[in-house]
Formats: C-alpha cells, structure tokens, sequence
C-alpha cells in the first residue's frame, strides 16, 4: 500500500485546497492512503498528520486558504527539527510526501530528496510567481485579478480628488504582481525590485502627465521596490526561518507618498493592499492550473518518479527537476514592464 502525505508551505493563496482536494482524489483513486500533513513542514517536525479521505477534501475546491494550515517553518534550521522530520516520515512509513509551496517550500523539498533522498514531489504555488520553470505559480492570477479590482475602485476616487495615489502589493523579489496587476489595472506608473528607479524620475513623469492635463496618477508600487534617492532599508527586526525581513514593515507607499507630495504639491495617499491580495475565492485559471497540477504531483509519485515539481510551460503540463526549478528565480519579462510603460 503506498502511503502519501501532502503539506502546504509558505504563504498562504487561494488555489491551494483545490490542489490538496487534486492529489488526495487522484491517490485515492489509485487506492493510496493519504495523509494531510498540518501547517507546512512544522507538521513533519511535530508529528502532526492526518488521514485525508473524499469526505475531508469534499467541498474545498472554491475556498481561500488551506484546509492543511501553512507555516513558514524550515526543518534545516535545527539538526533537531530534521531528524524529527525524518523521523516522522519513517514512522508513518510514507512512501511519498507531495509539497504544494513556494521557493523556501520547494527548497526544502529539494534538499530532502538530494541529502536524504525522501521521495518528494512538487506543486509550485506562490502569489509572488517567481519560481522558475514555471509560466504560473498557483495563487497569482486570484492576486493579480483582486489587484486589478482594486485598482478599478481607486481610480474613480483619485480622479474624483484629483491625487495621486500610492498602491503598495506585495511581490518580496520579483514585480509580477505589480506588472500584471497594474497593467491590467491601467496603472500610471510601476515600480518594481528588477527595475531601478528613482523618486526624481517618477515625480518628473508625474509633472509631465499634469502638464498634459491628467489630473490624477495612480503608482503602484512592489513591497520590495528600492528607490535609489529613498532610504527605506531602515532595521526591519528579526527574519524568520528562510531569512526574510517583513516587508509590511517598511511603510513603503507611506513613505513614497509623503515624498511624492513633497516634491511636486500634487496631493497624495497611500494604499497597502497586502493580505487581501492572499484572499477570498481562487479564480478560475487557479482553480484549473492548482487541479492540473496537483493530479500531476499524484501521477508522479503512481510512476515513482521523485525530486520534480509539476509545472506549466505553455498550456503543458510538465515535470521540471527540483533542482533546477530551485537554480534561480523567475523574475519579471522586461517584455511585459516595457508593453505596461507604454500606457503611462
Ligand atoms: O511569499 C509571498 C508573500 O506574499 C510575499 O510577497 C510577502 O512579502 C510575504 O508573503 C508576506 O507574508 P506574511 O505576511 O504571511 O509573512
């Protein structure tokens, strides 16, 4: 009988029960036992586990969150905590553990397999969609589409006031969610962590858009964006588990906004999207890719076929080595920043 557990790591989207409800059906059908593993990694380090049946994932597919809970706990910081996760995973003899995450999620996933050969499978899920080997992470579309709706409001009350509004989303390294978002949000200007930018060059863009008699700007900027003349990276407390600061804490389309005020008199808010973009109801295209996926993640483990991470690639669905899917990360299209610049 082969034994399975499936866990979801890292940062939450919507997507990730219909990924869990995906491999749980298709092992089922393959007469494997099924286990949830609770809240990522830290259910291997803690023995928390349960039995995942057609009833338990019934129901699930249309619904934010994980069914599983999530954490951003890493079993490679402590010698402790991995050989309690391996540990577990002998004890309940599981043949296969199937890692629905992120870059930190997958990593881990991919060092299980390369310096303990656990047999593991990927699912790529982040809201961020920067893991390489992959067209779209599951999560990015839900967040790109509330991002998209939520500049749609914005803009009726900015040109209602005539202001210039600062909209910070989240996206740590990569723009993705910035890009797409603001390009289908019609966004006056992007800033985002691949593209150097300066407070003097967006204000002077701003003067040139009121010159022409646009009268309010919507910016929107990524959470992890540098402005070369803004001092941002002020001490952002403890890191956690992967090493990440929280960028929350950096108060950065505040700190934008006051600037943008300051140098050009145009007045200015700032609006921090951040958790919504994580919630609410998974699109279609997430709910079908996190499906597609995730029965692929099953397939692998029915073919004994470890240390891959199902991927899209076109409208495929493919198996992409761990290892190399782990090799860099997936940062914006200069393509696709360029088509948004035209419209500024
Ligand atoms: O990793 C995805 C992400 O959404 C990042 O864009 C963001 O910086 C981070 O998670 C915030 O996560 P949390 O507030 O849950 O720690």
């Amino acid at each position: 009988m082969t034994r399975i557990g499936v866990l979801t790591g890292g940062g939450d989207v919507p997507g990730l029960n219909a990924a869990i409800r995906a491999v749980t059906r298709r092992s089922l059908e393959y007469g494997f036992d099924v286990y949830g593993i609770r809240n990522g990694w830290a259910g291997l380090v803690e023995g928390q586990v349960e039995p995942l049946s057609m009833r338990s994932v019934s129901g699930i597919l249309h619904v934010g969150g994980t069914m599983l809970g999530s954490s951003r706990t890493n079993p490679f910081k402590r010698p402790d905590d991995l050989e309690k996760t391996l540990n577990t995973i002998r004890a309940l003899q599981l043949d296969a553990v199937v890692a629905i995450g992120g870059e930190d999620t997958l990593g881990v996933a991919e060092r299980l397999y390369r310096e303990h050969s656990v047999p593991v499978a990927g699912v790529p899920k982040t809201m961020d969609n920067d893991v390489w080997g992959t067209d779209y992470c599951i999560g990015f579309d839900t967040a790109v589409t509330t991002v998209s709706e939520a500049l749609d409001k914005l803009h009726t009350t900015a040109s209602a006031h005539h202001r210039c509004l600062v909209v910070e989303v989240m996206g740590r390294h990569a723009g993705w969610v910035a890009t797409v978002g603001g390009l289908a949000g019609g966004a006056d200007f992007i800033v985002i962590p691949e593209v150097p930018c300066t407070i003097a060059r967006m204000c002077e863009h701003l003067r040139r858009r009121y010159a022409m008699g646009k009268r309010f700007s919507i910016i929107v900027v990524a959470e992890g964006a540098e402005f070369g003349d803004l001092a941002t990276s002020e001490d952002l407390g403890e890191k956690d588990a992967f090493g990440h600061v929280r960028l929350d804490r950096r108060g950065l389309a505040e700190t934008v906004a006051r600037e943008v005020e300051r140098l050009t008199g145009f007045e200015t808010r700032s609006v921090v999207l951040g958790h919504l973009q994580r919630g609410g109801s998974p699109t279609v295209f997430d709910r079908v890719l996190a499906t597609r996926l995730g029965v692929r993640a099953a397939d692998m483990v029915k073919e004994g076929k470890f240390g891959y991470m199902a991927a899209l690639q076109g409208n495929q669905i493919v198996d992409v080595p761990l290892s190399e899917a782990m090799s860099k990360m997936k940062t914006v299209d200069p393509a696709l920043y360029q088509l948004a610049e035209i419209f500024y």
